[in-house]
């Protein structure tokens, strides 16, 4: 029994056409039906965000995530402390719904998984003593380079009263793997076979809710590009361009109309096999990221739990 990856997140949100624009400026492909929009990545049939428009303020629906042996993870979830629900009023019945022992609702569905991505190209650095780039620039003029489309949903971040508590069902319900943590601040799980270092990774604040969605990209320059843009279209906060400690991953977030993130990625650590994996506890200097801007006030505020009016979050610097 095993959850295999991330497939979307689903949230409450209370002005669509701003969710859409933010989402589309991202570079992801919308299709709005009423007050339900899905934000897809380019070449993939199915959506990784979910708005439900017409709510009082953001609020996280639910997540769904690709997993097998759904009779025997809905077996264990009662003895971890979660409920097998129903599913919610305009929602497939297709695969388990799940409330943790948080209240938290996750979808669990068993489909194919993506296609494997075709080969990237060689992201080369020359460095002292390993020339591996001559005769040719690395980098084409900004007027040559394509805007930044996500490749997949990566992760998502949420956030929990419990950090090990939600680890511990994760892990023993789900069948996930701890890959590491930050104390009983933040923890980071992964699938057990061929994962990125996380899928879905907690963060602890007095309530749930979500944090944010990241979506790997090809390479640094893709980050920082990405980043950069989408900063200028949204006229919201960012953070970055920086590089984690906990899964090594290079980020650019930007913060969404409600108050949440969306992050771009890229050279995640990989867990090929979780049986050889060893999780590291670290300090907490090593919890949001080991190089990088300052860390906005207001970056790990979960407004789910503490809200504010909405279009009183503050504005982003001047890009
Ligand atoms: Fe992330």
């Amino acid at each position: 029994m095993a959850v295999l990856n991330a497939l979307s997140v689903t949230l409450e949100v209370p002005d669509i056409e701003a969710g859409v624009r933010f989402y589309a400026d991202a570079g992801l492909v919308a299709q709005v039906d009423g007050d339900r929009a899905l934000l897809s990545c380019d070449g993939q049939d199915r959506p990784s965000i979910v708005l439900l428009g017409g709510h009082a303020r953001k609020r996280l629906h639910h997540i769904t995530l690709r997993a097998e042996a759904l009779d025997d993870i809905a077996a264990a979830i009662p003895l971890h402390g979660g409920t097998v629900a129903s599913a919610p009023d305009g929602f497939d019945s297709d695969g388990i719904w799940v409330r943790d022992p948080h209240g938290m609702l996750i979808h669990l569905v068993n489909r194919a998984g993506d296609a494997e991505a075709p080969p990237a190209e060689l992201y080369q650095i020359n460095a002292p003593g390993r020339i591996v780039r001559t005769r040719r620039s690395a980098m084409a003029p900004v007027s040559a380079c394509q805007p930044v489309r996500p490749l997949r949903l990566g992760h998502v971040l949420l956030f929990t009263p419990d950090v090990l508590a939600s680890v511990d069902f994760m892990t023993k319900a789900l069948g996930m793997g701890l890959a590491d943590r930050a104390q009983d601040v933040i923890a980071f799980t992964c699938a057990r076979q061929n994962s990125d270092h996380h899928v879905v990774a907690f963060a602890k604040s007095p309530g749930i809710g979500f944090h944010h969605a990241s979506f790997q990209v090809a390479d640094p320059d893709q980050v920082g590009r990405g980043g950069r843009a989408l900063r200028q279209l949204s006229g919201r906060g960012d953070w970055g361009f920086g590089r984690h400690t906990i899964g090594s991953n290079f980020f650019h977030y930007i913060q969404d109309p409600w108050g949440s993130w969306f992050e771009y990625y890229a050279d995640m650590d990989h867990i090929d096999d979780y049986d050889l994996w060893t999780p590291t506890n670290y300090c907490m200097e090593d919890s949001l990221a080991n190089w990088g801007p300052d860390v906005p006030s207001d970056f790990v505020h979960n407004y789910e739990a503490d809200p504010v009016p909405f279009g009183a979050l503050p504005e982003a610097a001047s890009a």
